[in-house]
């Protein structure tokens, strides 16, 4: 490709997923996502070219995994296709590099994976349950009526950090360091991120994260065993010793458990409001029957898919798709296209709230890392519509949303709306 066309080319801004050739897409890049252009250019290659290798992007060359069914064959073959040394289109930095099971392989994978499964077992969720309720009930009671307000501050951010300072027994007044720490360890350092270097990131988690789970830690080993996760894994033998032997190991799974459950609930909470704006038949059949928000859950899931892809790496020369894939090769399984490949799942493209199987979706991944907190965020969906459903009769979009720069993170950072109470 000549320099003019690579600056035509440039963020694919303004050209449609037929005005360049297949093998020039590079979906690596982030502003397709935050201007939401991507959609058409994953349903060419889909059609076109479902396993699709993108041969320069700033992250080096990599494969595109598009299909629902080519993405589930590569989740399992975890032999083939590693997790290791990151889930991320960057490779870590050597420097700094926080170990999570969601990056490692078996057999290390399913020790540590078991060792939190308990936190978020669903009847471990139960005893919490109430206790959720409670605080999502304060903050809708709280918003004023008939205002523009700005629902991912006021709502998505603040109960999806109220949620995880409830679960892990944060204390709540710093609950949003909770959502800053998260942000801090999944950033891509550079000028338009909250973070300039890895190295600013290391010492942020290093001098306060670390310190703080520390402390938490040894008061919740000290007293009696609760049911919030980290007295839990306190009180657990394995993870006890763990966070002694490894605690790099141990915080890592603890970043995990923290960055798991901030950025893909808030913005599944923020896209729910948006998908019933632009679905008003489907926001009047929720009205009439309250009992859909189960089914609508899973469809929210879905329909947002809150991290775009995973990344695997091969670790033997192979086949799939009838592409030649070799050793090394960097290989990204795009949940966002897979969700909306009519050849899985009916109407992808419709947000439907009593979709006959909706928990049959990519949202989650699939095979041995298939999310462990997904129960845990269905939860949290559904009691934020449970009481929303109770109190208004709709939120309002009163404007176009503003979406996150990322093409991990699909989601939102601004949405204006309005309350019209029930
Ligand atoms: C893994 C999505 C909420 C904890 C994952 C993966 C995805 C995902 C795509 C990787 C799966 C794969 O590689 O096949 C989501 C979405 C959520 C959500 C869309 C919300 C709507 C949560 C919550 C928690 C959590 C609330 C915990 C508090 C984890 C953990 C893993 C994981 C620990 C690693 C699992 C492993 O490697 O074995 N999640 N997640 N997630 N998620 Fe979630």
């Amino acid at each position: 490709m000549n320099q003019a066309a690579k600056k035509k080319y440039r963020h694919m801004d303004g050209i449609g997923p037929y005005d360049i050739p297949l093998e020039d897409y590079d979906m690596s890049q982030r502003e397709p996502f935050q201007n939401n252009t991507f959609w058409s250019f994953f349903d060419r290659m889909r059609q076109e070219d479902p396993i699709h290798y993108c041969k320069d992007s700033k992250f080096g060359p990599f494969w595109s995994v598009t299909k629902f069914k080519d993405i589930v064959e590569v989740e399992n073959k975890p032999d083939i296709y590693s997790s290791e040394p990151t889930i991320a289109f960057l490779d870590p930095n050597e420097d700094f590099n926080v170990p999570m099971f969601i990056a490692m392989d078996e057999p290390k994978h399913g020790v540590q994976r078991r060792t939190v499964q308990g936190a978020v077992d669903p009847r471990n969720l139960a005893g919490m349950e109430s206790l959720i309720r409670e605080r999502v009930c304060n903050i809708l009671d709280d918003l004023p009526i008939y205002e523009t307000i700005d629902w991912v501050d006021k709502v998505s951010i603040e109960l999806t950090g109220q949620m995880l300072a409830t679960i892990l027994d944060f204390p709540q007044e710093h609950r949003r360091k909770l959502t800053y720490w998260s942000d801090v360890a999944t950033a891509v350092p550079g000028p338009m991120s909250i973070v300039s270097s890895y190295e600013e990131s290391r010492k942020i988690l290093m001098e306060e994260c670390v310190p703080a789970f520390f402390n938490l830690w040894q008061k919740k080993k000290n007293s009696p065993p609760e049911t919030s996760l980290i007295s839990m894994l306190a009180h657990a033998e394995e993870t006890s010793r763990m966070a002694e032997e490894n605690p790099m190991e141990f915080l890592g799974n603890l970043i995990l458990l923290i960055v798991g459950g901030n950025d893909t609930t808030r913005n599944s909470v923020s896209g729910s409001v948006l998908f019933l704006n632009e679905n008003p038949k489907e926001y009047d059949k929720l009205r009439e029957n309250h009992g859909l928000v189960n089914t609508m859950v899973p469809e929210i899931i879905r329909y947002q898919t809150p991290l775009t892809h995973m990344r695997r790496t091969a670790t033997k020369d192979t086949i799939l798709g009838g592409k030649q894939i070799h050793r090394g090769d960097k290989v990204i399984l795009w949940f966002v296209s897979g969700n909306r490949d009519e050849e899985a799942i009916d109407k992808p493209y419709e947000f439907i709230i009593d979709r006959k199987n909706p928990r049959y979706h990519l949202s989650f991944g699939f095979g041995i890392h298939r999310c462990m907190g997904n129960r845990l965020a269905e939860m949290q969906l559904r009691i934020v519509w449970e009481e929303i459903l109770k109190r208004f009769h709709k939120i309002e979009v009163m404007g176009e949303p503003q979406r996150v720069y990322s093409n991990l993170i699909k989601g939102y950072s601004d949405l204006p709306v309005r309350l019209i109470p029930a």
